[in-house]
């Protein structure tokens, strides 16, 4: 138990890292929370039209729920993992440093799949890019790879995932209520278009 919740919190400070922030700080491209959507992921770096800056903060945020993953199930084994996965995409979503006022969580879902387990993990990722081929709409994509999630983690056998997956989609489904009601009304700006 002890472990669990070591990893829980390893996890969240590991997650609450904005990688999209520290980046175009670094790069002195603007507050990002004047950009665009004001997100402080991967899709928003993008509309600053820095390519590397947005490629960048992809692989960092969804690169610590993937540590944190591995760190976890090193040390405490996979209930653990699973508990530092969910933490780091909890941690990403509200982050301390930024007030609790953190991402929307994709690329953070991402790694953390891809960590806990990488046929879950990859699936996830290409649903999210048949989808953004097909619509050029980065949270659509998101939305659509969230929602299949619990259901791929049941058809691949890991049903002790399931109840990750679904915490994680409710919570992008949450944080991406905006952009539900743009893409509703047909006003979600397409990948890499200024918002
Ligand atoms: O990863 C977040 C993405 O799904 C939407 O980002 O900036 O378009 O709200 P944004």
């Amino acid at each position: 138990l002890l472990f669990v919740a070591l990893a829980a919190i390893l996890g969240y400070l590991l997650g609450s890292v904005p990688f999209g922030i520290v980046i175009t700080r670094a790069l002195g491209l603007g507050d990002l929370r004047q950009i665009g959507s004001g997100n402080i992921g991967a899709t928003n770096v993008l509309r600053t039209g820095n390519k590397p800056a947005a490629l960048a903060t992809l692989l960092l945020d969804s690169g610590k729920g993937a540590i944190a993953v591995l760190l976890a199930r090193y040390l405490g084994g996979e209930v653990a993992a699973i508990v530092a996965g969910g933490a780091a995409f909890l941690g990403h979503c509200f982050p301390v440093w930024l007030g609790f006022k953190g991402g929307k969580g994709v690329a953070t879902f991402l790694g953390t799949l891809i960590a806990l387990h990488w046929p879950l993990g990859l699936i996830a990722c290409a649903t999210w890019l048949v989808t953004a081929l097909l619509s050029r709409i980065s949270s659509l994509s998101a939305l659509v790879a969230a929602a299949l999630s619990p259901l791929v983690a049941m058809v691949l056998g890991r049903g002790d995932l399931i109840l990750v997956c679904l915490f994680m989609t409710a919570l992008i489904f949450i944080r991406h209520r905006a952009n539900i009601a743009r893409i509703l009304q047909g006003s979600e700006p397409k990948i890499g278009k200024k918002a």
